[in-house]
């Protein structure tokens, strides 16, 4: 498949869509409030993920959207690094946290009252508006058969459209690629292809595959420097 094609359609995966969603519910009814029911195999492994997902951006002052947030978990790490970096600033980021889940929504707003979260199927409906940045942890590791690499790069070109600053996001897959197999409810991406997509896309990007087997994470900078959005998160974003 060539590295530029992204001709998606969502209803292309509409059917294993809508079974990813049960997998999550499934799990939420047996383990509830836990990193278990996000389908992560420990939490140290989770905090790891969060870490090398925001190590290199800098947030202060930054409305950010998180895809498929979970329990808005990352939000954590966020304010750790708010503490280091911005000790002093009362307010140092704004969040959005969005997720298809329903029932990790709910959990989300109780855990997290300060921030902001909504449900939706952020590939199916993006937002019109952007963010500074955007940021996208595990939301990008189902198979989807054939398309799911089409699917993979459309999902990276929207977010990175919609951002002004930075996307951050990580992905099941290596370099080179595990074998996939098709009973399989997570695709190993060719960390390779991906990266050369996102270079045709900017040429400011981090590559970071060192930290877990068969996993890596992209953060994909604006060309241009830009100021901090001078716009708020509300509800509907
Ligand atoms: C592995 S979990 C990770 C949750 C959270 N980001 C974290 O790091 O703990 C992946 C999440 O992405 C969500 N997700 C997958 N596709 C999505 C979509 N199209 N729109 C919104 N959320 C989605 C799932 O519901 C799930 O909560």
């Amino acid at each position: 498949m060539s590295a530029l094609k992204t001709n998606f359609s969502y209803n292309k995966i509409k059917e294993q869509f809508e079974k990813m969603v049960l997998r999550y519910k499934r799990k939420f009814r047996i383990y509830g409030w836990s990193y278990k029911a996000l389908r992560w195999k420990t939490e140290e492994a989770m905090i790891i993920r969060h870490q090398e997902l925001i190590k290199d951006i800098d947030i202060s002052g930054k409305t950010i959207l998180d895809v498929g947030c979970g329990f808005g978990d990352i939000i954590k790490t966020l304010e750790q690094k708010a503490k280091k970096e911005m000790p002093t600033t009362p307010r140092p980021f704004q969040y959005l946290g969005v997720d298809v889940v329903t029932e990790f929504i709910n959990v989300a707003k109780k855990k997290y009252p300060k921030y902001k979260f909504s449900k939706r199927n952020y590939f199916e409906k993006p937002f019109k508006r952007n963010f500074d940045i955007i940021l996208c942890c595990g939301a990008l590791n189902s198979n989807f058969g054939e398309e799911t690499m089409c699917f993979r790069k459309n999902a990276i070109k929207t977010m990175f459209k919609r951002c002004n600053y930075a996307l951050s996001f990580n992905m099941a897959g290596s370099y080179p690629p595990p074998q996939n197999t098709q009973n399989s409810t997570i695709y190993f991406a060719n960390s390779l292809e991906i990266l050369k997509y996102c270079l045709s896309l900017t040429r400011k990007v981090i590559f970071r595959h060192h930290y877990r087997r068969n996993e890596f994470t992209i953060v994909m900078f604006k060309q241009k420097n830009i100021q901090t959005s001078e716009t708020t998160i509300n509800k509907t974003a």
